[in-house]
């Protein structure tokens, strides 16, 4: 059979043989034996739903067997045996272009050379699935195959309802992953009902198919590092021989020695697991690999020196580099981390003075002594930073839950009012106020063609926009216009390409808006192909997350979730080609509600009007309600859009003067 008939029959009408797993896949972690025996017997009852009574015998025991070795049913027999991996938009069986592009975005995402674990139909971060096993896949393609430009899907956490009558004018695809019942939204919560096979964790990407590699993290941490430095720099000093300390070079934290040689410093990563930080070395993301702290003391103080831009893995745990350059007197200028603190107590978090094999024994067969050592340590860590910054150090969270684990583990890291955290969040102190609330964001955007002459064109068009808004630009957001002008510049050289043929760049609803039309022009004129754009949840008006996208809010409101629901069904009305809601993201289930949006450009007209009419919304959302908080960026970007756009009228806060409220209670 070929690609197309496979995609076009969904489940085959044959039982397919059973499949040895392939030695060279990385498999997802084991899950935890959460269900009760009634339970496991539901989810067996639920898997075989998907398939014809004939199979039931064998299929249930070959499900329980999934079950009990992985914790989850993942249906591996029915993975299908082509190669899975964006191809060109033409490759794909269907009706719909819409669909056909939606097809190859879902191919990107469960690339073997993207994906994570593969084989679980899991993108990143651990647990970030786009189905939750191979039938929903399958019956997925099928629908998407088949449907018109009147249909839409309905996905409920990866499963397929069915395809209903829409119009031209409606989403293909609407998808929730993880949508709970508040009071069900525990992580064992996930863990239960994602083995039930009834939820799943989409991440911020992973279950929306925006997923687009490495590129998209690096990028966002060059921009924060880049803020951080202008922050604490004086004028006419650059970041070259200044050290920015940090650990985890794993899926995302990877990402920082690449932008810390970006932005120009020293940056220094520690990573207790030997394996992640040699393949970091060898995929050329950090320049050298040290295993004795003597030796980076050395190193360091030498690129200290000569003011090197250089960055060095350590392997060993990061409050050991903490501790000794405390007592060496070592001045570091920035600090952050990027350990997996929104799973602690499964390995996203190593302990202190116990070795990486040691801890991994612990985690498995003493989990309640481990969280004591994970705590223990959490409190040096917090104790080791706080010497630093008293001595000048510039430390911030960067979205990892951190200070939030730190302060359940009773470290000192709150402020005098108990309330906050003694630091900031990258989000509070640099991307809120420098980038979201003036509506700056990581837009994106992928090459449905598959040419890298097709990027390189919409490379060039996105930095002419850009140059052409630079000149009339407002001081105020010269700086963010600039940073991305220099990326896009550098853009293909940096070679940031894995997958699909994607960009990303920040950009505000202008930037997005006239970067997109540009683009649907040269469609239409027939100098690239259709164009894919969306963009990370991790933005100005999709995502409500107390700890970080929303954690600059100060009127109370940062608990809430509006935000986030009104901007995905705003989006869905206004053109989005597909969209998505979420429980999950990178902080933790139940702790952030995030969204998100597709649209194809295929150089129509209409098109042309979808786009405009819901960038505008999906950017603007968000900076009216950052405004409504009193934030003084978002402000002024929100009374600036009201002058250029007569039809848009959004409620603006009276600042109370701080007297009036001194003696009321
Ligand atoms: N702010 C953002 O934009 C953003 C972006 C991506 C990820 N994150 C967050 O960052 C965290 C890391 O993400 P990831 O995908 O890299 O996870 P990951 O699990 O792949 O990597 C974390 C790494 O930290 C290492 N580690 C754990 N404890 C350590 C210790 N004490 N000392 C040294 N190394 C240690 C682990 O071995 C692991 O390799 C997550 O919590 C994620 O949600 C934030």
């Amino acid at each position: 059979m070929t690609f197309q008939e496979q995609i076009l029959q969904g489940i085959p009408a044959e039982l397919p043989i059973k499949k040895a797993y392939p030695t060279d896949a990385n498999r997802a972690p084991k899950r935890k034996d959460i269900l009760s025996t009634d339970e496991k017997q539901l989810a067996i009852r639920n898997a075989l739903r998907y398939f014809p009574k004939k199979w039931h015998q064998e299929l249930a025991v070959e499900f329980a067997q999934e079950l009990k070795n992985f914790g989850r049913i993942y249906m591996y027999r029915f993975k299908p045996d082509y190669a899975i991996y964006a191809r060109p938009v033409s490759e794909y069986p269907a009706v719909s272009n819409q669909a056909a592009a939606i097809m190859l975005m879902m191919h990107n995402n469960l690339d073997p050379a993207v994906a994570q674990h593969p084989e679980e139909l899991i993108t990143y971060g651990g647990n970030g699935a786009v189905f939750q096993n191979w039938a929903q896949y399958l019956l997925t393609m099928q629908y998407l195959a088949t449907m018109t430009n009147e249909q839409t899907l309905h996905l409920y956490s990866g499963h397929p309802m069915g395809i209903f009558p829409s119009s031209k004018e409606a989403p293909r695809v609407v998808v929730t992953n993880g949508m709970m019942i508040p009071n069900y939204s525990q992580p064992d919560d996930w863990e239960k009902f994602n083995a039930l096979g009834v939820s799943q964790y989409g991440q911020m990407t992973a279950g929306s198919f925006m997923y687009i590699g490495p590129q998209g993290i690096v990028h966002g941490t060059t921009i924060t590092l880049m803020n951080a430095f202008r922050k604490i720099l004086k004028k006419g000093e650059t970041p070259a021989g200044k050290i920015f300390l940090t650990a985890g070079l794993g899926g995302m934290s990877g990402a920082q020695p690449k932008a810390g040689n970006i932005a120009g410093c020293i940056s220094i990563c520690a990573e207790v697991n030997p394996k992640a930080a040699k393949k970091r070395h060898e995929q050329g993301w950090v320049d050298l690999l040290i295993d004795d702290m003597d030796t980076l003391l050395i190193r360091t103080k030498q690129a200290q020196e000569k003011k090197e831009v250089i960055s060095i893995a350590f392997i060993g745990n990061v409050v050991d580099v903490w501790e000794r350059f405390d007592t060496e007197n070592i001045r570091i200028h920035l600090g952050s981390d990027q350990t997996s603190l929104h799973i602690p107590w499964t390995g996203g978090y190593y302990p202190v003075a116990i070795s990486y094999e040691e801890s991994n024994r612990l985690i498995r067969e003493e989990p309640a002594l481990f969280k004591e050592k994970v705590q223990e340590t959490l409190r040096r860590h917090a104790a080791s930073i706080n010497k630093h910054t008293a001595k000048g150090t510039y430390f911030f969270d960067y979205g990892n839950a951190f200070l939030l684990e730190a302060s359940r583990a009773g470290a000192d890291v709150m402020a005098a009012n108990n309330i906050d955290f003694k630091y900031a969040s990258y989000v509070q102190d640099i991307l809120g106020p420098m980038c979201f609330d003036y509506g700056f964001g990581p837009f994106r955007w992928v090459c449905t063609s598959g040419k890298s002459e097709d990027l390189e064109h919409t490379d060039q068009i996105a930095m002419n926009v850009l140059q052409e808004i630079m000149v009339h630009s407002p001081k105020e957001i010269q700086l963010q216009l600039q940073d991305n002008i220099t990326w896009i510049q550098n853009a293909k050289k940096n070679k940031m390409v894995v997958g699909s043929q994607a960009r990303i760049l920040y950009a505000d609803a202008e930037g997005r808006s006239k970067i997109s039309a540009a683009f649907n022009n040269a469609i239409a004129a027939g100098r690239i192909g259709a164009v894919v754009i969306g963009r990370d949840h991790h933005d100005v008006s999709g995502t409500d997350s107390p700890y970080r996208e929303t954690s600059n809010i100060y009127d109370g409101s940062k608990f809430t979730a509006d935000m986030a629901i009104h901007n995905v069904i705003g989006d869905s009305f206004r053109g989005a080609t597909w969209v998505s809601i979420h429980n999950g993201g990178g902080v933790g289930w139940g702790e952030v509600i995030n969204g998100g949006f597709g649209m194809v450009l295929d150089g129509t007209p209409e098109a042309d009007a979808r786009l405009k009419n819901m960038l505008f919304y999906d950017v603007n959302n968000g900076i009216a309600r950052r405004s409504w908080a009193r934030n003084d960026e978002a402000l002024f970007a929100i009374k600036r859009e009201m002058e250029r756009t007569p039809n848009l009228k959004v409620t603006i806060a009276n600042i109370v003067e701080d007297t009036i409220l001194k003696d009321l209670f």
